[in-house]
């Protein structure tokens, strides 16, 4: 695959000369995005130097380029993963063996567009949420990871909007503009899912929001990465490893405010983890708990005749479809799925056809607890007796089943009043978002990090930490 022409307004590797209108239409937007990236991305710092990486090539190794650039100078392209298979087919539902489709079947263009729609508005929205956390960055490296995520969430954007002008015509042209007028958070036009109008008001907050939130975007995007809709399946299998690193900042992160606390307790012999300036562990966990059960929600409901039907028509697969072991039609096989039956959490079995999504929720959970065993090896090594848990999944629920009862972390059901007595030892409540944001003070010497951080073990493209990460 040649390197991509960085000179070009809209970089691509989708041929974008050879279609005049479309090119026009992406020309036409562009002056909309970058007053919204200018209004609404990170708030400051547009004309500071920041040391990111841009896409230059679609190869699997190397197709990253890291050096300092302005952030409106950035480079948002259009990227698809290379179409290298031959005779490529469908790999599940009802069209299964059939050639994979380059452009949307008439029947299925409703279904599609909606799917398009609703991950495309998601990548905006994050950049909305975060938009104020520079102010106060940990450090020079904190705020670069910051930057690059934002940057890359605008380039998802871009993605998507890609794919609703060349396939949807006046339809796909009126839902990019619309996608940067929803604003997060906004009571009138908010965006469409529930945890992409939560605030990110400090960097707890922003590393859990993308260990969790970011995942489930990795998961979702690996279902639509196996879509017979091969230009969807290609964006997204690019995606994907732009998204590996936004997981990567979140984990970190995390780790990071653990190793601190830790530090903490050891050197003062001490539980008071926040009279010396730290995140204390249980205030964490509360963390945890919350980002945790709000991104469960975005799969959806337990069982859902739309998960199915997006599955029959082979728009949405499953998480590494063609490594199940089955036959990617589903017709009569069951899944276990965890559910609220006579006032009792217990399993039962339904068709897998129709437990889609939470078949997707079961292996996004594997995945976060993967983390959070990295997490608790922090605290092992540190001689301290603590353990971060994920809560069940039925906890602090506001879709599907479990929306309608009130479950401790353990997976307890509760009445009303020892939810409502207990709420505040689960949750962050009022006095630990207080306590988190007092704590939130914008280091900038190259090097430095916040006392309630520990830095991190290595730097960014092997730099070292105190690397002028972003040029102030
Ligand atoms: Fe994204
Ligand atoms: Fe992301």
């Amino acid at each position: 695959m040649a390197d991509i022409n960085y000179s070009d307004l809209i970089p691509n590797n989708v041929d974008l000369d050879s279609d005049r209108r479309l090119k026009r239409a992406l020309e036409a937007w562009h002056p909309k995005f970058m007053h919204w990236w200018k209004t609404y991305g990170p708030d400051q710092y547009q004309d500071k130097e920041v040391y990111l990486r841009t896409a230059t090539s679609v190869d699997k190794d190397g197709w990253a380029q890291f050096g300092h650039v302005k952030m409106p100078d950035y480079r948002w392209g259009i990227f698809l993963a290379e179409n290298n298979a031959e005779n490529k087919t469908i790999n599940f539902g009802d069209h299964k063996g059939q050639p994979v489709w380059q452009d949307v079947p008439g029947e299925y263009r409703g279904p599609l567009r909606r799917l398009i729609v609703t991950q495309g508005d998601t990548e905006p929205a994050s950049v909305e949420q975060q938009r104020i956390l520079a102010a106060t960055a940990p450090s020079l490296y904190d705020m670069r990871n910051l930057f690059q995520v934002n940057v890359e969430e605008a380039r998802h954007l871009w993605a998507m909007v890609y794919l609703l002008m060349a396939h949807f015509g006046r339809d796909g042209r009126e839902e990019a503009e619309e996608l940067l007028e929803r604003r997060s958070g906004d009571p009138d036009k908010p965006r469409i899912l529930g945890a992409f109008n939560e605030r990110t008001p400090d960097w707890l907050s922003f590393y859990m929001f993308t260990y969790f939130t970011d995942r489930d975007g990795k998961y979702q995007l690996a279902s639509l990465a196996e879509s017979a809709f091969d230009p969807l399946a290609r964006t997204c299998q690019f995606m994907l490893t732009e998204e590996a690193h936004h997981m990567y900042v979140g984990e970190t992160g995390v780790a990071r405010v653990i190793q601190r606390a830790c530090d903490i307790m050891r050197e003062h012999k001490t539980d008071d983890v926040r009279k010396f300036g730290g995140i204390d562990l249980p205030t964490i966990q509360k963390y945890v708990n919350f980002h945790f059960s709000v991104s469960e929600d975005l799969f959806g409901a337990e069982q859902s005749t739309n998960a199915a039907n997006y599955f029959t028509q082979g728009l949405k697969g499953r998480y590494m479809e063609s490594h199940i072991k089955d036959d990617h039609q589903l017709k009569d096989d069951p899944y276990t799925v965890t559910e609220c039956v006579d006032g009792a959490i217990r399993e039962t079995e339904v068709a897998a056809l129709t437990a889609i999504n939470e078949r997707l929720r079961d292996d996004y959970i594997t995945d976060c607890q993967r983390g959070v065993d990295r997490w608790n090896r922090v605290i092992r090594e540190a001689g301290i007796d603590f353990e971060i848990t994920l809560p069940h999944r039925a906890f602090h629920r506001q879709i599907g089943q479990f929306s309608a009862v009130k479950v401790s972390p353990e997976g307890r059901l509760l009445d009303a009043a020892t939810w409502a007595a207990r709420e505040h030892e689960w949750l962050p409540g009022e006095t630990d978002h207080e306590y988190v944001r007092s704590l939130m003070h914008q280091v900038t010497a190259p090097g430095e990090f916040a006392p309630w951080i520990a830095p991190p073990r290595i730097g960014i493209n092997n730099q070292p930490r105190e690397f002028p990460y972003v040029k102030l």
